[in-house]
């Protein structure tokens, strides 16, 4: 297969994938909160994480079909909600449904997507997830509910790590805000990225078109800042619960990263919990999350259902998280630079890439299920 060799590591289609999208939208998409700490902090922490072979284990075919929360997927691995994704690349929203849905892993739509809930119902298959950034107004909060539900989305993810907007200091340095303006320097990068420059001709300016029905209801959406944030706030416990109440499907929680959070959200009705540091985009000082996890496993208990993400950038990682405790990855970037590199085909080489290399490892380490690789942990700290 040709993208093997052209891209044969997530890093060569992020490499290709900067050529390919405009210098202001990288900086917006591959960077993280700060001075970058706790992105950095996670891949290191990642890193040190190994495993140990088993000689003589004989031959054992790998199986990653994996069944959680109430489906079957074809692996342990989603694809994240981005914001803004239909801005990072041209009709990502769709593209990366539609991969989801033949390649039969979850999409995790984002609340600030560029596409609506509507409009990427029809490519979803039965792999749609839903995540909300929470509204001010509990009317509007169901009016969601009920549109991402018909639209055809099974499962929600509620994100509980950003109570406020972060300082993101590469955004600054190249002038993004928002709304975006378009000055002629974005112009002029854009015109520089051909391809992207195409893909989005005729398309509406990117902002998160859900919020367009709801936009007579907030004063503050004019001005100078993003509509999306306008209209939602920093959620509290009794947030979490009310909207346990309205929500009957599957609920899961990201951007937890203290055992005894993760522990009273299990207690109140989540049915599952997703560490994440948010990819070290909105707190400089966060832990690694993978650090989190082995903690937040031991108090959930061995069966509650956990999900990892936080710079996976191979199959390797993959099997180390699972390791850690997770029993699902997702990933947020990494499929974008697939669609930045070669567009549709190179989101499912990312899914390719992490799966061929997840079987190779699972034979080094005589297991058949990646769920048995945490009893193949050797060490987590750097050696
Ligand atoms: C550009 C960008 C936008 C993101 N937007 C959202 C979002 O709208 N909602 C959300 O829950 N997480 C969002 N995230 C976080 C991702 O879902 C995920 O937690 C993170 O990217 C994982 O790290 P990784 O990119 O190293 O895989 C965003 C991440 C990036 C890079």
């Amino acid at each position: 297969m040709t993208l093997d060799y052209r891209f044969p590591a997530i890093e060569d289609l992020r490499k290709h994938a900067r050529r390919r999208i405009p210098h202001y939208m990288w900086e917006y998409f591959d960077s993280a909160t700060g001075d970058e700490s706790a992105w950095h902090r996670s891949e290191t922490a990642l890193d040190a994480v190994t495993l140990m072979p088993a000689v003589l284990a004989g031959d054992a075919p790998a199986e990653l079909e994996t069944a959680f929360l109430g489906q079957t997927y074809s692996a342990p691995i989603g694809i994240g909600p981005v914001g803004m994704s239909g801005a990072v690349w041209p009709d990502a929203e769709r593209l990366l449904a539609r991969t989801g849905a033949a390649q039969r892993i979850p999409y995790a739509m984002s609340t600030v997507s560029v596409a609506t809930p509507e409009e990427i119902g029809p490519h979803l298959g039965d792999m749609g997830w839903y995540q909300l950034y929470a509204p001010a107004s509990g009317e509007m909060r169901r009016d969601i509910f009920a549109r991402v539900r018909d639209a055809g989305f099974h499962t929600l993810v509620f994100t509980v790590d950003v109570p406020d907007l972060s300082w993101r200091e590469r955004e600054k340095r190249v002038g993004l805000k928002n709304p975006m303006p378009i000055t002629p320097r974005i112009l002029w990068q854009t015109a520089l990225r051909p391809t992207y420059a195409r893909g989005m001709l005729g398309r509406p300016v990117p902002r998160p078109r859900l919020f367009d029905k709801y936009i007579h209801h907030s004063a503050t959406a004019a001005g100078d800042k993003h509509v999306g944030l306008t209209l939602r706030t920093a959620p509290d416990w009794d947030y979490f619960l009310r909207l346990r109440d309205e929500w009957d499907g599957p609920l899961v929680v990201k951007g937890v990263l203290e055992p005894a959070s993760a522990a009273r959200l299990k207690a109140d009705g989540a049915d599952a919990v997703w560490v994440s540091n948010h990819g070290g985009r909105q707190f400089s000082a966060a832990p690694a999350p993978i650090m989190s996890l082995p903690g937040i496993r031991e108090i959930v208990g061995p069966d509650y259902p956990l999900i990892y993400d936080g710079a996976i950038r191979s199959g390797t990682d993959v099997l180390r998280a699972i390791a850690m405790g997770a029993d699902f990855v997702f990933l947020g970037r990494a499929f974008h630079y697939g669609l930045g590199a070669a567009g549709a085909d190179g989101a499912a080489h990312v899914l390719r890439l992490l799966t061929e290399v997840m079987k190779l490892d699972m034979s080094q380490l005589g297991i058949t299920r990646p769920a048995q690789a945490r009893t193949r942990l050797a060490t987590t700290k750097p050696m």
